[in-house]
């Protein structure tokens, strides 16, 4: 063959690769609803960035007839490109091609490209549409989900990395997906469950269906296992980019600094009247969120589970920072089992990828119960005070009003080695709330008094004054300045300017042993 032919030769095969599994199975996935994998990295990366690697590769399997089944690049679309002009890895798994079933031929492709981007420092984004193990390989399609579940421990707090969930994804395929920082679902087109209806059925006469098993909502609401759902393809794809906007590149990068036009001294005088004067009334801690990020912008993360804390991305000044912050309008901002594990790990992710905390704090205390001691309270709320120990990163803490017992240590407090701990004048620092601290240490004295009930009122005011308030922690240097609420925004980004070369370190150690 000539040079012409040659190259009429590599134009074909590259036609049979956009071919895939073929107009028919193609036409099948499209009225599924869901985009090919191939536009899915189109709407995911800047344009025409894309680099395809290894789109001739093919299965080795022999059994089933599968030596006649060979489709080129094996039902993965892998290679790189760029999100907002950096580096990123990615796979996108192609569900018209064998039902984007992972062979070890697939595996080999999606471990390449995760080794790539460890040694490049860059993320990696996969966008999982797959029935699971390749079942014609049998254990070699495990053993290709072994090597991804090693890889994906191996690069987990070295380079973020994103999974999208967007077709079925069931069984122990699941895992690498679980063991990636962020899980995208698409509402009524992706699901995850270890064991499926039928299954269930079987087992537990469960009668469930696919959705509420294992759908968007099932994984968003209930089991807290996804952070983000969204209503298609295309949403989800450009939430995915969003994000990335939030991230470095690696651990041993700085996140990126956007350009800032919100005046980083703006004040705020509303946030004054935020925080209500009778304890017991809630209030919405987005609202102050947002009015001190950059452009009144909050990315929300895990908005539908464990709804006592919110955790986002946000900037401050141009520099993002990670938000963590007790709700008190839902379950007055207790801490519970699910809001200490989704705290957690927001926090061990932005100290793994170096990106500052503000802390928001309004919180009663633990949330009491036998459901919630039973179910580990202690050991799930340890997990955040583990992962606030061990944070290095800069961490502002402000709090708004309740700062009440172990609550009060946990969120980011000095003796934590929170750096900057800011208090409004409504703050209430101290071991309880006034009404049940009176109830406890002064019951001898207003039951023994002529008028018990004005008795009562008299001591929780003089509880309130002595304790009620910020100035007792001032004292003592727990709490470093109190502000004017409308000053909140100035002093944030003062407090993170002068922290922006912050160094801190942990012991040498093999890896802390923190309680799962
Ligand atoms: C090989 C598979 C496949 C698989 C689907 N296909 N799953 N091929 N291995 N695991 C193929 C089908 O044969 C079909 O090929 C094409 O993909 C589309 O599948 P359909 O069934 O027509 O699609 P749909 O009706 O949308 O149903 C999708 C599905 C179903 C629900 C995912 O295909 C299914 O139940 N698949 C098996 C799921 C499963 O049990 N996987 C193993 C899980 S255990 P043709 O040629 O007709 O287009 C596991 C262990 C991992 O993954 C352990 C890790 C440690």
């Amino acid at each position: 063959m000539n040079n012409a032919e040659l190259l009429g030769q590599l134009e074909g095969k590259n036609r049979q690769v956009l071919e895939g599994g073929g107009a028919e199975r193609i036409k099948k996935h499209y009225e599924s609803g869901r985009l090919t994998a191939r536009e899915r990295l189109d709407c995911l990366l800047d344009p025409a960035s894309f680099v395809e690697l290894d789109r001739f590769k093919l299965h080795r399997c022999t059994d089933f007839d599968m030596a006649e089944k060979k489709i080129p690049g094996d039902g993965v679309v892998t290679g790189w490109g760029c999100i907002h002009g950096r580096q990123v890895f990615v796979f996108a798994q192609d569900f018209a091609a064998y039902g984007g079933s992972l062979s070890l031929t697939q595996s080999e492709k999606i471990c390449k490209i995760m080794k790539l981007a460890m040694k490049a420092g860059a993320p990696v984004i996969g966008l999982c549409d797959s029935g699971g193990a390749r079942i014609q390989e049998g254990v070699m399609s495990l053993a290709g989900y072994g090597d991804i579940f090693l890889l994906n421990v191996m690069a987990s707090g070295v380079i973020p990395q994103i999974t999208a969930i967007m077709g079925p994804s069931a069984g122990g395929a699941v895992y690498s997906p679980a063991l990636t920082d962020w899980i995208f679902m698409v509402e009524k087109t992706s699901y995850m469950f270890i064991t499926g209806p039928d299954v269930i059925k079987a087992v537990t006469h469960e009668i469930v269906s696919k959705e509420d098993l294992g759908g968007a909502m099932a994984h968003n609401a209930k089991s807290g296992v996804a952070h983000f759902a969204s209503p298609d393809d295309r949403t989800c794809l450009a939430s995915i980019r969003e994000l990335m906007g939030f991230l470095p590149q690696n651990n041993t990068e700085k996140p990126p600094v956007k350009a800032c036009a919100d005046d980083p001294a703006r004040r705020d005088e509303t946030l004054r009247d935020i925080v209500p004067p009778d304890p017991r009334k809630p209030y919405d801690m987005r609202t102050i969120i947002c009015s001190n990020l950059d452009d009144l912008y909050f990315f929300e993360v895990q908005e539908h589970w464990a709804k006592n804390i919110v955790i986002g991305f946000g900037r401050l000044d141009g520099m993002p920072v990670g938000v963590i912050a007790n709700q008190p309008s839902v379950m007055a901002g207790c801490l519970d089992i699910n809001a200490s594990t989704k705290g957690a790990r927001f926090v061990r992710f932005c100290d793994a990828f170096n990106i500052p905390l503000i802390i928001y704090e309004d919180v009663p205390g633990f949330l009491p119960g036998t459901h919630q001691e039973h179910g580990g309270i202690i050991r799930h709320g340890a997990k955040l005070i583990y992962a606030f120990c061990e944070a290095t990163v800069p961490r502002i803490t402000v709090i708004t009003r309740k700062a009440y017992g172990g609550a009060y240590i946990v969120m980011s407090s000095k003796h934590l080695r929170g750096d900057v701990n800011i208090a409004y004048p409504t703050a209430e620092i101290a071991v309880m709330g006034a009404e049940g601290a009176v109830n406890i240490i002064s019951r001898e004295k207003i039951e023994r008094s002529d008028d018990p009930q004005t008795e009562r009122i008299k001591m929780i005011g003089e509880y309130k004054e002595k304790f009620s308030n910020p100035y007792r922690a001032a004292e003592l240097g727990y709490i470093d300045e109190i502000i004017d609420p409308a000053d909140t925004r100035p002093k944030l980004v003062q407090a993170l300017h002068m922290l922006k070369t912050k160094k801190d370190t942990n012991p040498l150690k093999k890896h802390g042993n923190i309680p799962l």
